[in-house]
């Protein structure tokens, strides 16, 4: 159906902080109509389970297998987020929590040291400034930090929002968006002659993370999946995480730390510490076992939070694609956009894969960077 204004009317399929952030940018920023649609309550999946990690550097400089441009698109969105988090605050009243200050990338082993080394590496190349730090330079940043650590990296490419605040924040500025509608249960999507239709609006924007290729569409009163129509959305897969939070008493860190796959993010009198990469699983509940080993290595990291009381545990799960970077951009069927599989860098890339998105939609060019994470580009390197 074709929207009476002419501006497109976008329908936007999943409340997490992708189809949020779009939405705020349509919504919001640009003056475009949004319905945005969740089965499950808004922003309550991967986003809240996630730490709130702003990592381009430990992420993407120098991990196997992902896709060649993700360092950029990462630096990128890390460029965004400043503004976007103070317009957020200005817009709500209230702070999500954005701090700059640099991670802590440590090593405690050779395998994390060669890490570490990979990563400074690519920072060099690119020129891009950062700090190689001994164990007793660490410690006099980061008090907090075991007498184990080695030394390692301060990055100032790498920091931290707090991301439940900004989910709540772009829950309340949208919901005070005259151009903004949410609506809970499945989008009444229908297939109409082959096309996609979903009534009352020209533009769909599927950002259901690792759902993405499940969500239904009805067609001759039977209910199929959304990858029919769109096979791309097939390479989505899901990787579980489970982490936990603990009290931040004295002992705790003040920085991000990260060291291999454990990470700490200090969040609000709370530590963060993180986290399981499980494959292919959907983890409903936290399992005590792992967390009881999470907690460990983080007081390995840590000492100070060895006996600090847990205050929650968590699971959630992410989404994947083959060379761990998105699928943003239109999709091969009329009207359909994809904003998905953001694997581990959700939060970090909610900013610029929202611009994207909306450029996109409103005819906008987006750039080479942005054609470069078509959910129809070639997998060259797998993970
Ligand atoms: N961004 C960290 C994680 O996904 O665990």
């Amino acid at each position: 159906m074709s929207s009476s204004s002419s501006t497109p009317r976008v329908g936007i399929i999943g409340a997490g902080i992708i189809g949020l952030s779009v939405a705020y940018e349509l919504a919001v920023r640009r003056g475009v109509r949004v319905t945005v649609q969740d089965v499950r309550p808004p922003g309550r999946g991967a986003s809240w389970a996630a730490a709130g990690m702003l990592a381009p550097a430990f992420e993407a400089a120098a991990e196997p297998g992902v896709h060649p441009r993700l360092f950029e698109l990462c630096l990128e969105g890390a460029a965004l987020w400043p503004e976007f988090a103070s317009e957020l605050a200005a817009r709500t009243g209230a702070s999500v929590g954005l701090d700059e200050t640099a991670s802590l990338a440590v090593a405690l082993d050779d395998a994390e040291a060669a890490r570490l080394a990979r990563i400074a590496g690519t920072l060099a190349l690119k020129g891009i400034a950062h700090d190689g730090l001994t164990g007793d330079q660490m410690r006099a940043v980061e008090p907090a930090l075991s007498a184990e650590v080695r030394g390692g990296l301060e990055l100032s490419t790498d920091f931290r929002v707090h991301n439940r605040l900004t989910v709540t924040a772009l829950l309340k500025a949208l919901t005070d968006s005259p151009k903004a509608t949410f609506a809970n249960g499945p989008a009444p999507l229908r297939s109409v002659g082959g096309k996609l239709v979903l009534a009352g609006h020209d533009t769909i924007v599927v950002a259901a993370g690792w759902e993405s290729a499940s969500v239904k569409v009805e067609e001759n009163g039977q209910l199929y999946s959304l990858v029919n129509w769109e096979t791309a959305l097939d390479e989505i897969d899901c990787h579980g995480g489970q982490m936990l939070s603990v009290k931040a008493g004295e002992g705790a860190p003040v920085r991000v730390v990260r060291a291999g796959n454990i990470y700490l993010v200090p969040r609000r009198g709370e530590v963060v510490i993180g986290a399981t990469m499980e494959r292919d699983r959907v983890i409903d509940a936290p399992e005590a076992d792992v967390i009881d080993a999470l907690r460990l290595a983080g007081g390995a990291l840590c000492p100070g939070l060895a006996d600090a009381p847990v205050v929650e545990s968590w699971a959630g799960v992410r989404p994947g694609t083959p060379d761990h970077a998105p699928f943003i951009g239109p999709t091969s069927t009329p009207g359909l956009f994809v904003a998905a599989g953001h694997y581990r860098n959700g939060i970090l890339l909610a900013p610029v894969s929202a611009r994207i998105i909306a450029d996109q939609i409103l005819g906008i060019s987006a750039g080479d960077l942005a054609a470069a994470f078509s959910p129809h580009r070639a997998f060259a390197a797998t993970a």
